[in-house]
């Protein structure tokens, strides 16, 4: 980053609720929006790691909560050469993830990450899907249904996975949302429609490694070495997903046996595929800065991608970082890249 900068680390305070916990609080006060920012295993709030890391690059690094209106009134005055935009919500609503984006857009304050056309693209994902596809990008077959209004249907095969349209952090997805049967799938459907009030997506399960590939950049993005969860110790049984057990439940079979790392036994030619494929999805949606595909990939050598992530989780255990590291990217490095690149892009 060029000379000493003023950096406001943007959050919202809804980033302290974890993902089981905005469950639990939309059983109880079902439709009320609670946001909360991917949390994925952290220990430590990224928010922390990232406002550390831009302080040792030399800069002046403060923190802007975004938690009322008057924060974000007085966002519209605070003297910044650049935000650094963690937020996933606002009032604690994430369908407003992508509001904050445009608010700081007119304001004309450069900040780093997706714009507002990405953040709305990459959540809702059956839209996104359909993206996917227009650019020839394999996802899994799906349906998307809300409430008995059929939205899109291909013609699906079990087994199935059910899940909420737009939700992220695995919210709404476990061990029961792979389904078999019709009579499994409609009790599925009706147990996203009553939690989440939000159009149910069903889609093919695919059969596979979990493959996480971050990207960085913008015009021309770069894919990072691809990262795996490797699901194959999970308990008897459990279905071989990422689901909430895995990335929340502490001291449980199903997260201790669970750990991502850089996938170093893929053939080269494959994780050629898997980049592409990645970057192909960025694109495609037009993140910024950074970002990181979720995919499927099939023994037969098939690459299925599951979803895009705007912003993502950016702490140093996180994937984004494990893949970075392994691009010969420490931490500070990562996110001063990310600052860097945001700039250049307002210059
Ligand atoms: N079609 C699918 N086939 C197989 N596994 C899936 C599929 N969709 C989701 N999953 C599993 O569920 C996890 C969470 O799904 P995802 O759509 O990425 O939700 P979130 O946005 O909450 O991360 C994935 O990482 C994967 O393990
Ligand atoms: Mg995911």
């Amino acid at each position: 980053m060029p000379g000493k900068l003023k950096i406001a680390v943007l959050y919202e305070p809804s980033d302290n609720v974890t993902p089981p916990e905005r469950e639990r609080r939309r059983r109880r006060e079902k439709g009320a929006p609670v946001g909360g920012r991917k949390r994925e295993r952290r220990a430590k709030l990224d928010r922390d790691e990232v406002l550390e890391a831009v302080r040792a690059s030399g800069h002046d690094a403060f923190f802007h909560e975004l938690k009322d209106e008057k924060s974000l009134l007085e966002l519209a005055r605070i003297e910044a050469d650049l935000v650094f935009n963690l937020t996933e919500a606002y009032a604690g609503d994430d369908s407003k993830e992508a509001h904050v984006a445009a608010f700081l857009d007119l304001l004309a304050l450069p900040y780093t990450g997706a714009g507002p056309q990405a953040l709305f693209l990459a959540q809702d994902k059956a839209l996104a899907k359909k993206v996917f596809t227009f650019h020839g990008i394999r996802t899994p077959n799906f349906a998307s249904s809300y409430r008995g209004k059929v939205d899109h249907v291909d013609d699906l095969q079990f087994p199935m996975i059910v899940k909420p349209g737009s939700e992220d952090g695995s919210v709404g997805i476990d061990a029961g949302s792979v389904v078999k049967t019709v009579k499994e799938m409609m009790e599925r459907i009706a147990i996203v429609h009553e939690h989440f009030d939000s159009p149910a997506l069903i889609e093919e399960f695919i059969e596979g490694r979990e493959i996480y590939v971050g990207v960085l950049g913008s015009d021309k993005p770069e894919a990072l070495p691809p990262v795996e969860l490797d699901l194959s110790k999970l308990p008897k049984g459990m279905p071989r997903i990422a689901g909430k057990e895995v990335k929340w439940e502490k001291g449980t079979a199903a997260y201790d046996v669970t750990r991502s790392a850089v996938a170093h036994d893929l053939p080269e030619e494959l994780v050629r595929r898997i980049q592409e494929t990645a970057l192909a999805a960025y694109t495609a949606l037009g993140l910024r800065d950074y970002g990181r595909i979720d995919l499927r990939v099939t023994p037969k050598g098939e690459i299925y991608v599951i979803e895009a992530n705007p912003n993502p989780w950016l702490a140093p255990e996180a994937e984004l970082a494990i893949a970075a590291a392994a691009a010969g990217r420490n931490y500070a490095r990562l996110v001063g890249e990310i600052a860097d690149r945001a700039l250049s892009r307002y210059a």
